[in-house]
């Protein structure tokens, strides 16, 4: 096969449409993946509702996907045609976005789908948990809290005692962290969401859910009251100004808060607590600087998803492969996505 069907971006700001692109070649180290599934991000609607990002166009985004290798780049080793896989889509290389029937993958970070998920389920992962993963466990980059990763030897249960706050606990972000810092030993583990998602998230590892719309001071006294410790550090995967805010003010002194958006906490606080941190992280695993952790990561996943230690997002599957995701990224944009991951089928589409 030479081409494909793929969701274009034709113009900044312009309005989704289903193209035509060639299918690529796979380069040394890389696979050609045929995607099954692909989830939806919130990155993408804001690059195509702000305008930003990009200068040229056509763009093809879409950062997740799960599929089958249909054929190995020069000295691939650990693949085998036929592999049921999933990895993250990089999007500054448009042969590596995932909204597009076929897509490139560096072998190195990418895992095997272990028997125990679907390919749908896969797709849920990769960028959901890179960011967490590289927010708080990166030590070979700034942007981290450069915690000791619990997928490396030695790394489970290395924070016991340690209290820690989620922001955002119910987003597929947020679920990925829970987990995480759950393996890393903290405890508690607040976090805030709508109080419907208590169960979930208590499965998940949270030992507390608060309200998402409590009051600033209300959570802050609530947080204070739970946490058996001072707390340093705070993983806001919300990332509103409100949260960035309220974050920075929990704080310790030295204390940390890791943001997924653009950094918008007050100058005047950050004048009054200079040794405060706020780390900006940027979540993928192909990022300049990043590659090192995220190919220790890629070595665990497989192990981690298949023994449950890490739990996929549940699966919302909406119809109509890459033409059903302008009507998935509107409900995101209007926050009318609950603790669900949306996916599509790029096969399906019409
Ligand atoms: N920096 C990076 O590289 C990177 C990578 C991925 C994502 N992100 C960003 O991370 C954020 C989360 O992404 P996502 O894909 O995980 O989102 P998502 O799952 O689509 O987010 C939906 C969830 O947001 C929760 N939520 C909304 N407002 C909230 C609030 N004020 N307090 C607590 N929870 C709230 C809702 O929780 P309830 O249902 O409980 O109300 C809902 O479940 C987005 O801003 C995204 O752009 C950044």
């Amino acid at each position: 096969m030479e081409t494909q069907k793929a969701l274009l971006l034709p113009s900044k700001q312009g309005e989704w449409v289903i193209g035509t692109v060639a299918v690529a070649k796979p380069g040394p180290g890389q696979l050609l993946v045929k995607i099954e599934a692909t989830a939806l991000n919130p990155a993408d609607w804001k690059i195509q509702v702000y305008g930003v990002l990009f200068e040229t166009f056509p763009v093809i985004l879409g950062s997740d996907a799960a599929g089958i290798v249909i054929e190995l780049g020069e000295g691939v080793q650990g693949f085998a045609v036929g592999d049921r896989v999933f990895f993250q889509g990089y999007f500054v290389d448009s042969a590596r976005s995932t909204y597009q029937q076929y897509a490139l993958s560096n072998a190195d970070v990418t895992a095997k789908i272990p028997k125990n998920i679907s390919v749908e389920q896969a797709a849920t992962i990769p960028a959901c948990i890179a960011t967490p993963a590289l927010g708080l466990f990166d030590r070979c980059h700034e942007d981290s809290a450069k915690l000791f990763p619990p997928w490396e030897d030695g790394g489970q249960g290395k924070y016991i005692g340690k209290p820690i706050v989620i922001f955002g606990g119910a987003t597929s972000v947020g679920q990925y962290a829970i987990q995480l810092v759950r393996l890393a030993g903290f405890g508690p583990i607040i976090t805030t969401a709508s109080l419907k998602n208590t169960t979930l998230l208590n499965e998940l590892g949270a030992t507390h859910v608060l309200d998402r719309d409590l009051p600033p001071e209300a959570l802050l006294a609530q947080i204070a009251a739970l946490a058996n410790a001072p707390i340093e550090i705070v993983f806001d995967a919300v990332s509103l100004p409100q949260t960035q805010n309220a974050a920075f003010d929990i704080l310790t002194p030295e204390g940390q808060v890791i943001i997924v958006t653009q950094d918008a906490i007050d100058q005047e606080k950050k004048r009054l607590a200079p040794r405060k941190r706020a780390v900006v992280v940027l979540g993928n695993v192909s990022a300049p600087g990043r590659e090192q952790t995220g190919r220790g990561l890629y070595a665990k996943l497989t192990e981690l998803v298949g023994s449950g230690a890490i739990k996929p997002n549940r699966v919302e599957l909406l119809a109509n492969g890459l033409a059903g995701i302008p009507y998935g990224l509107k409900r995101m944009q209007e926050d009318r996505v609950s603790a669900v991951k949306l996916v599509v089928r790029p096969h399906e589409t019409p």
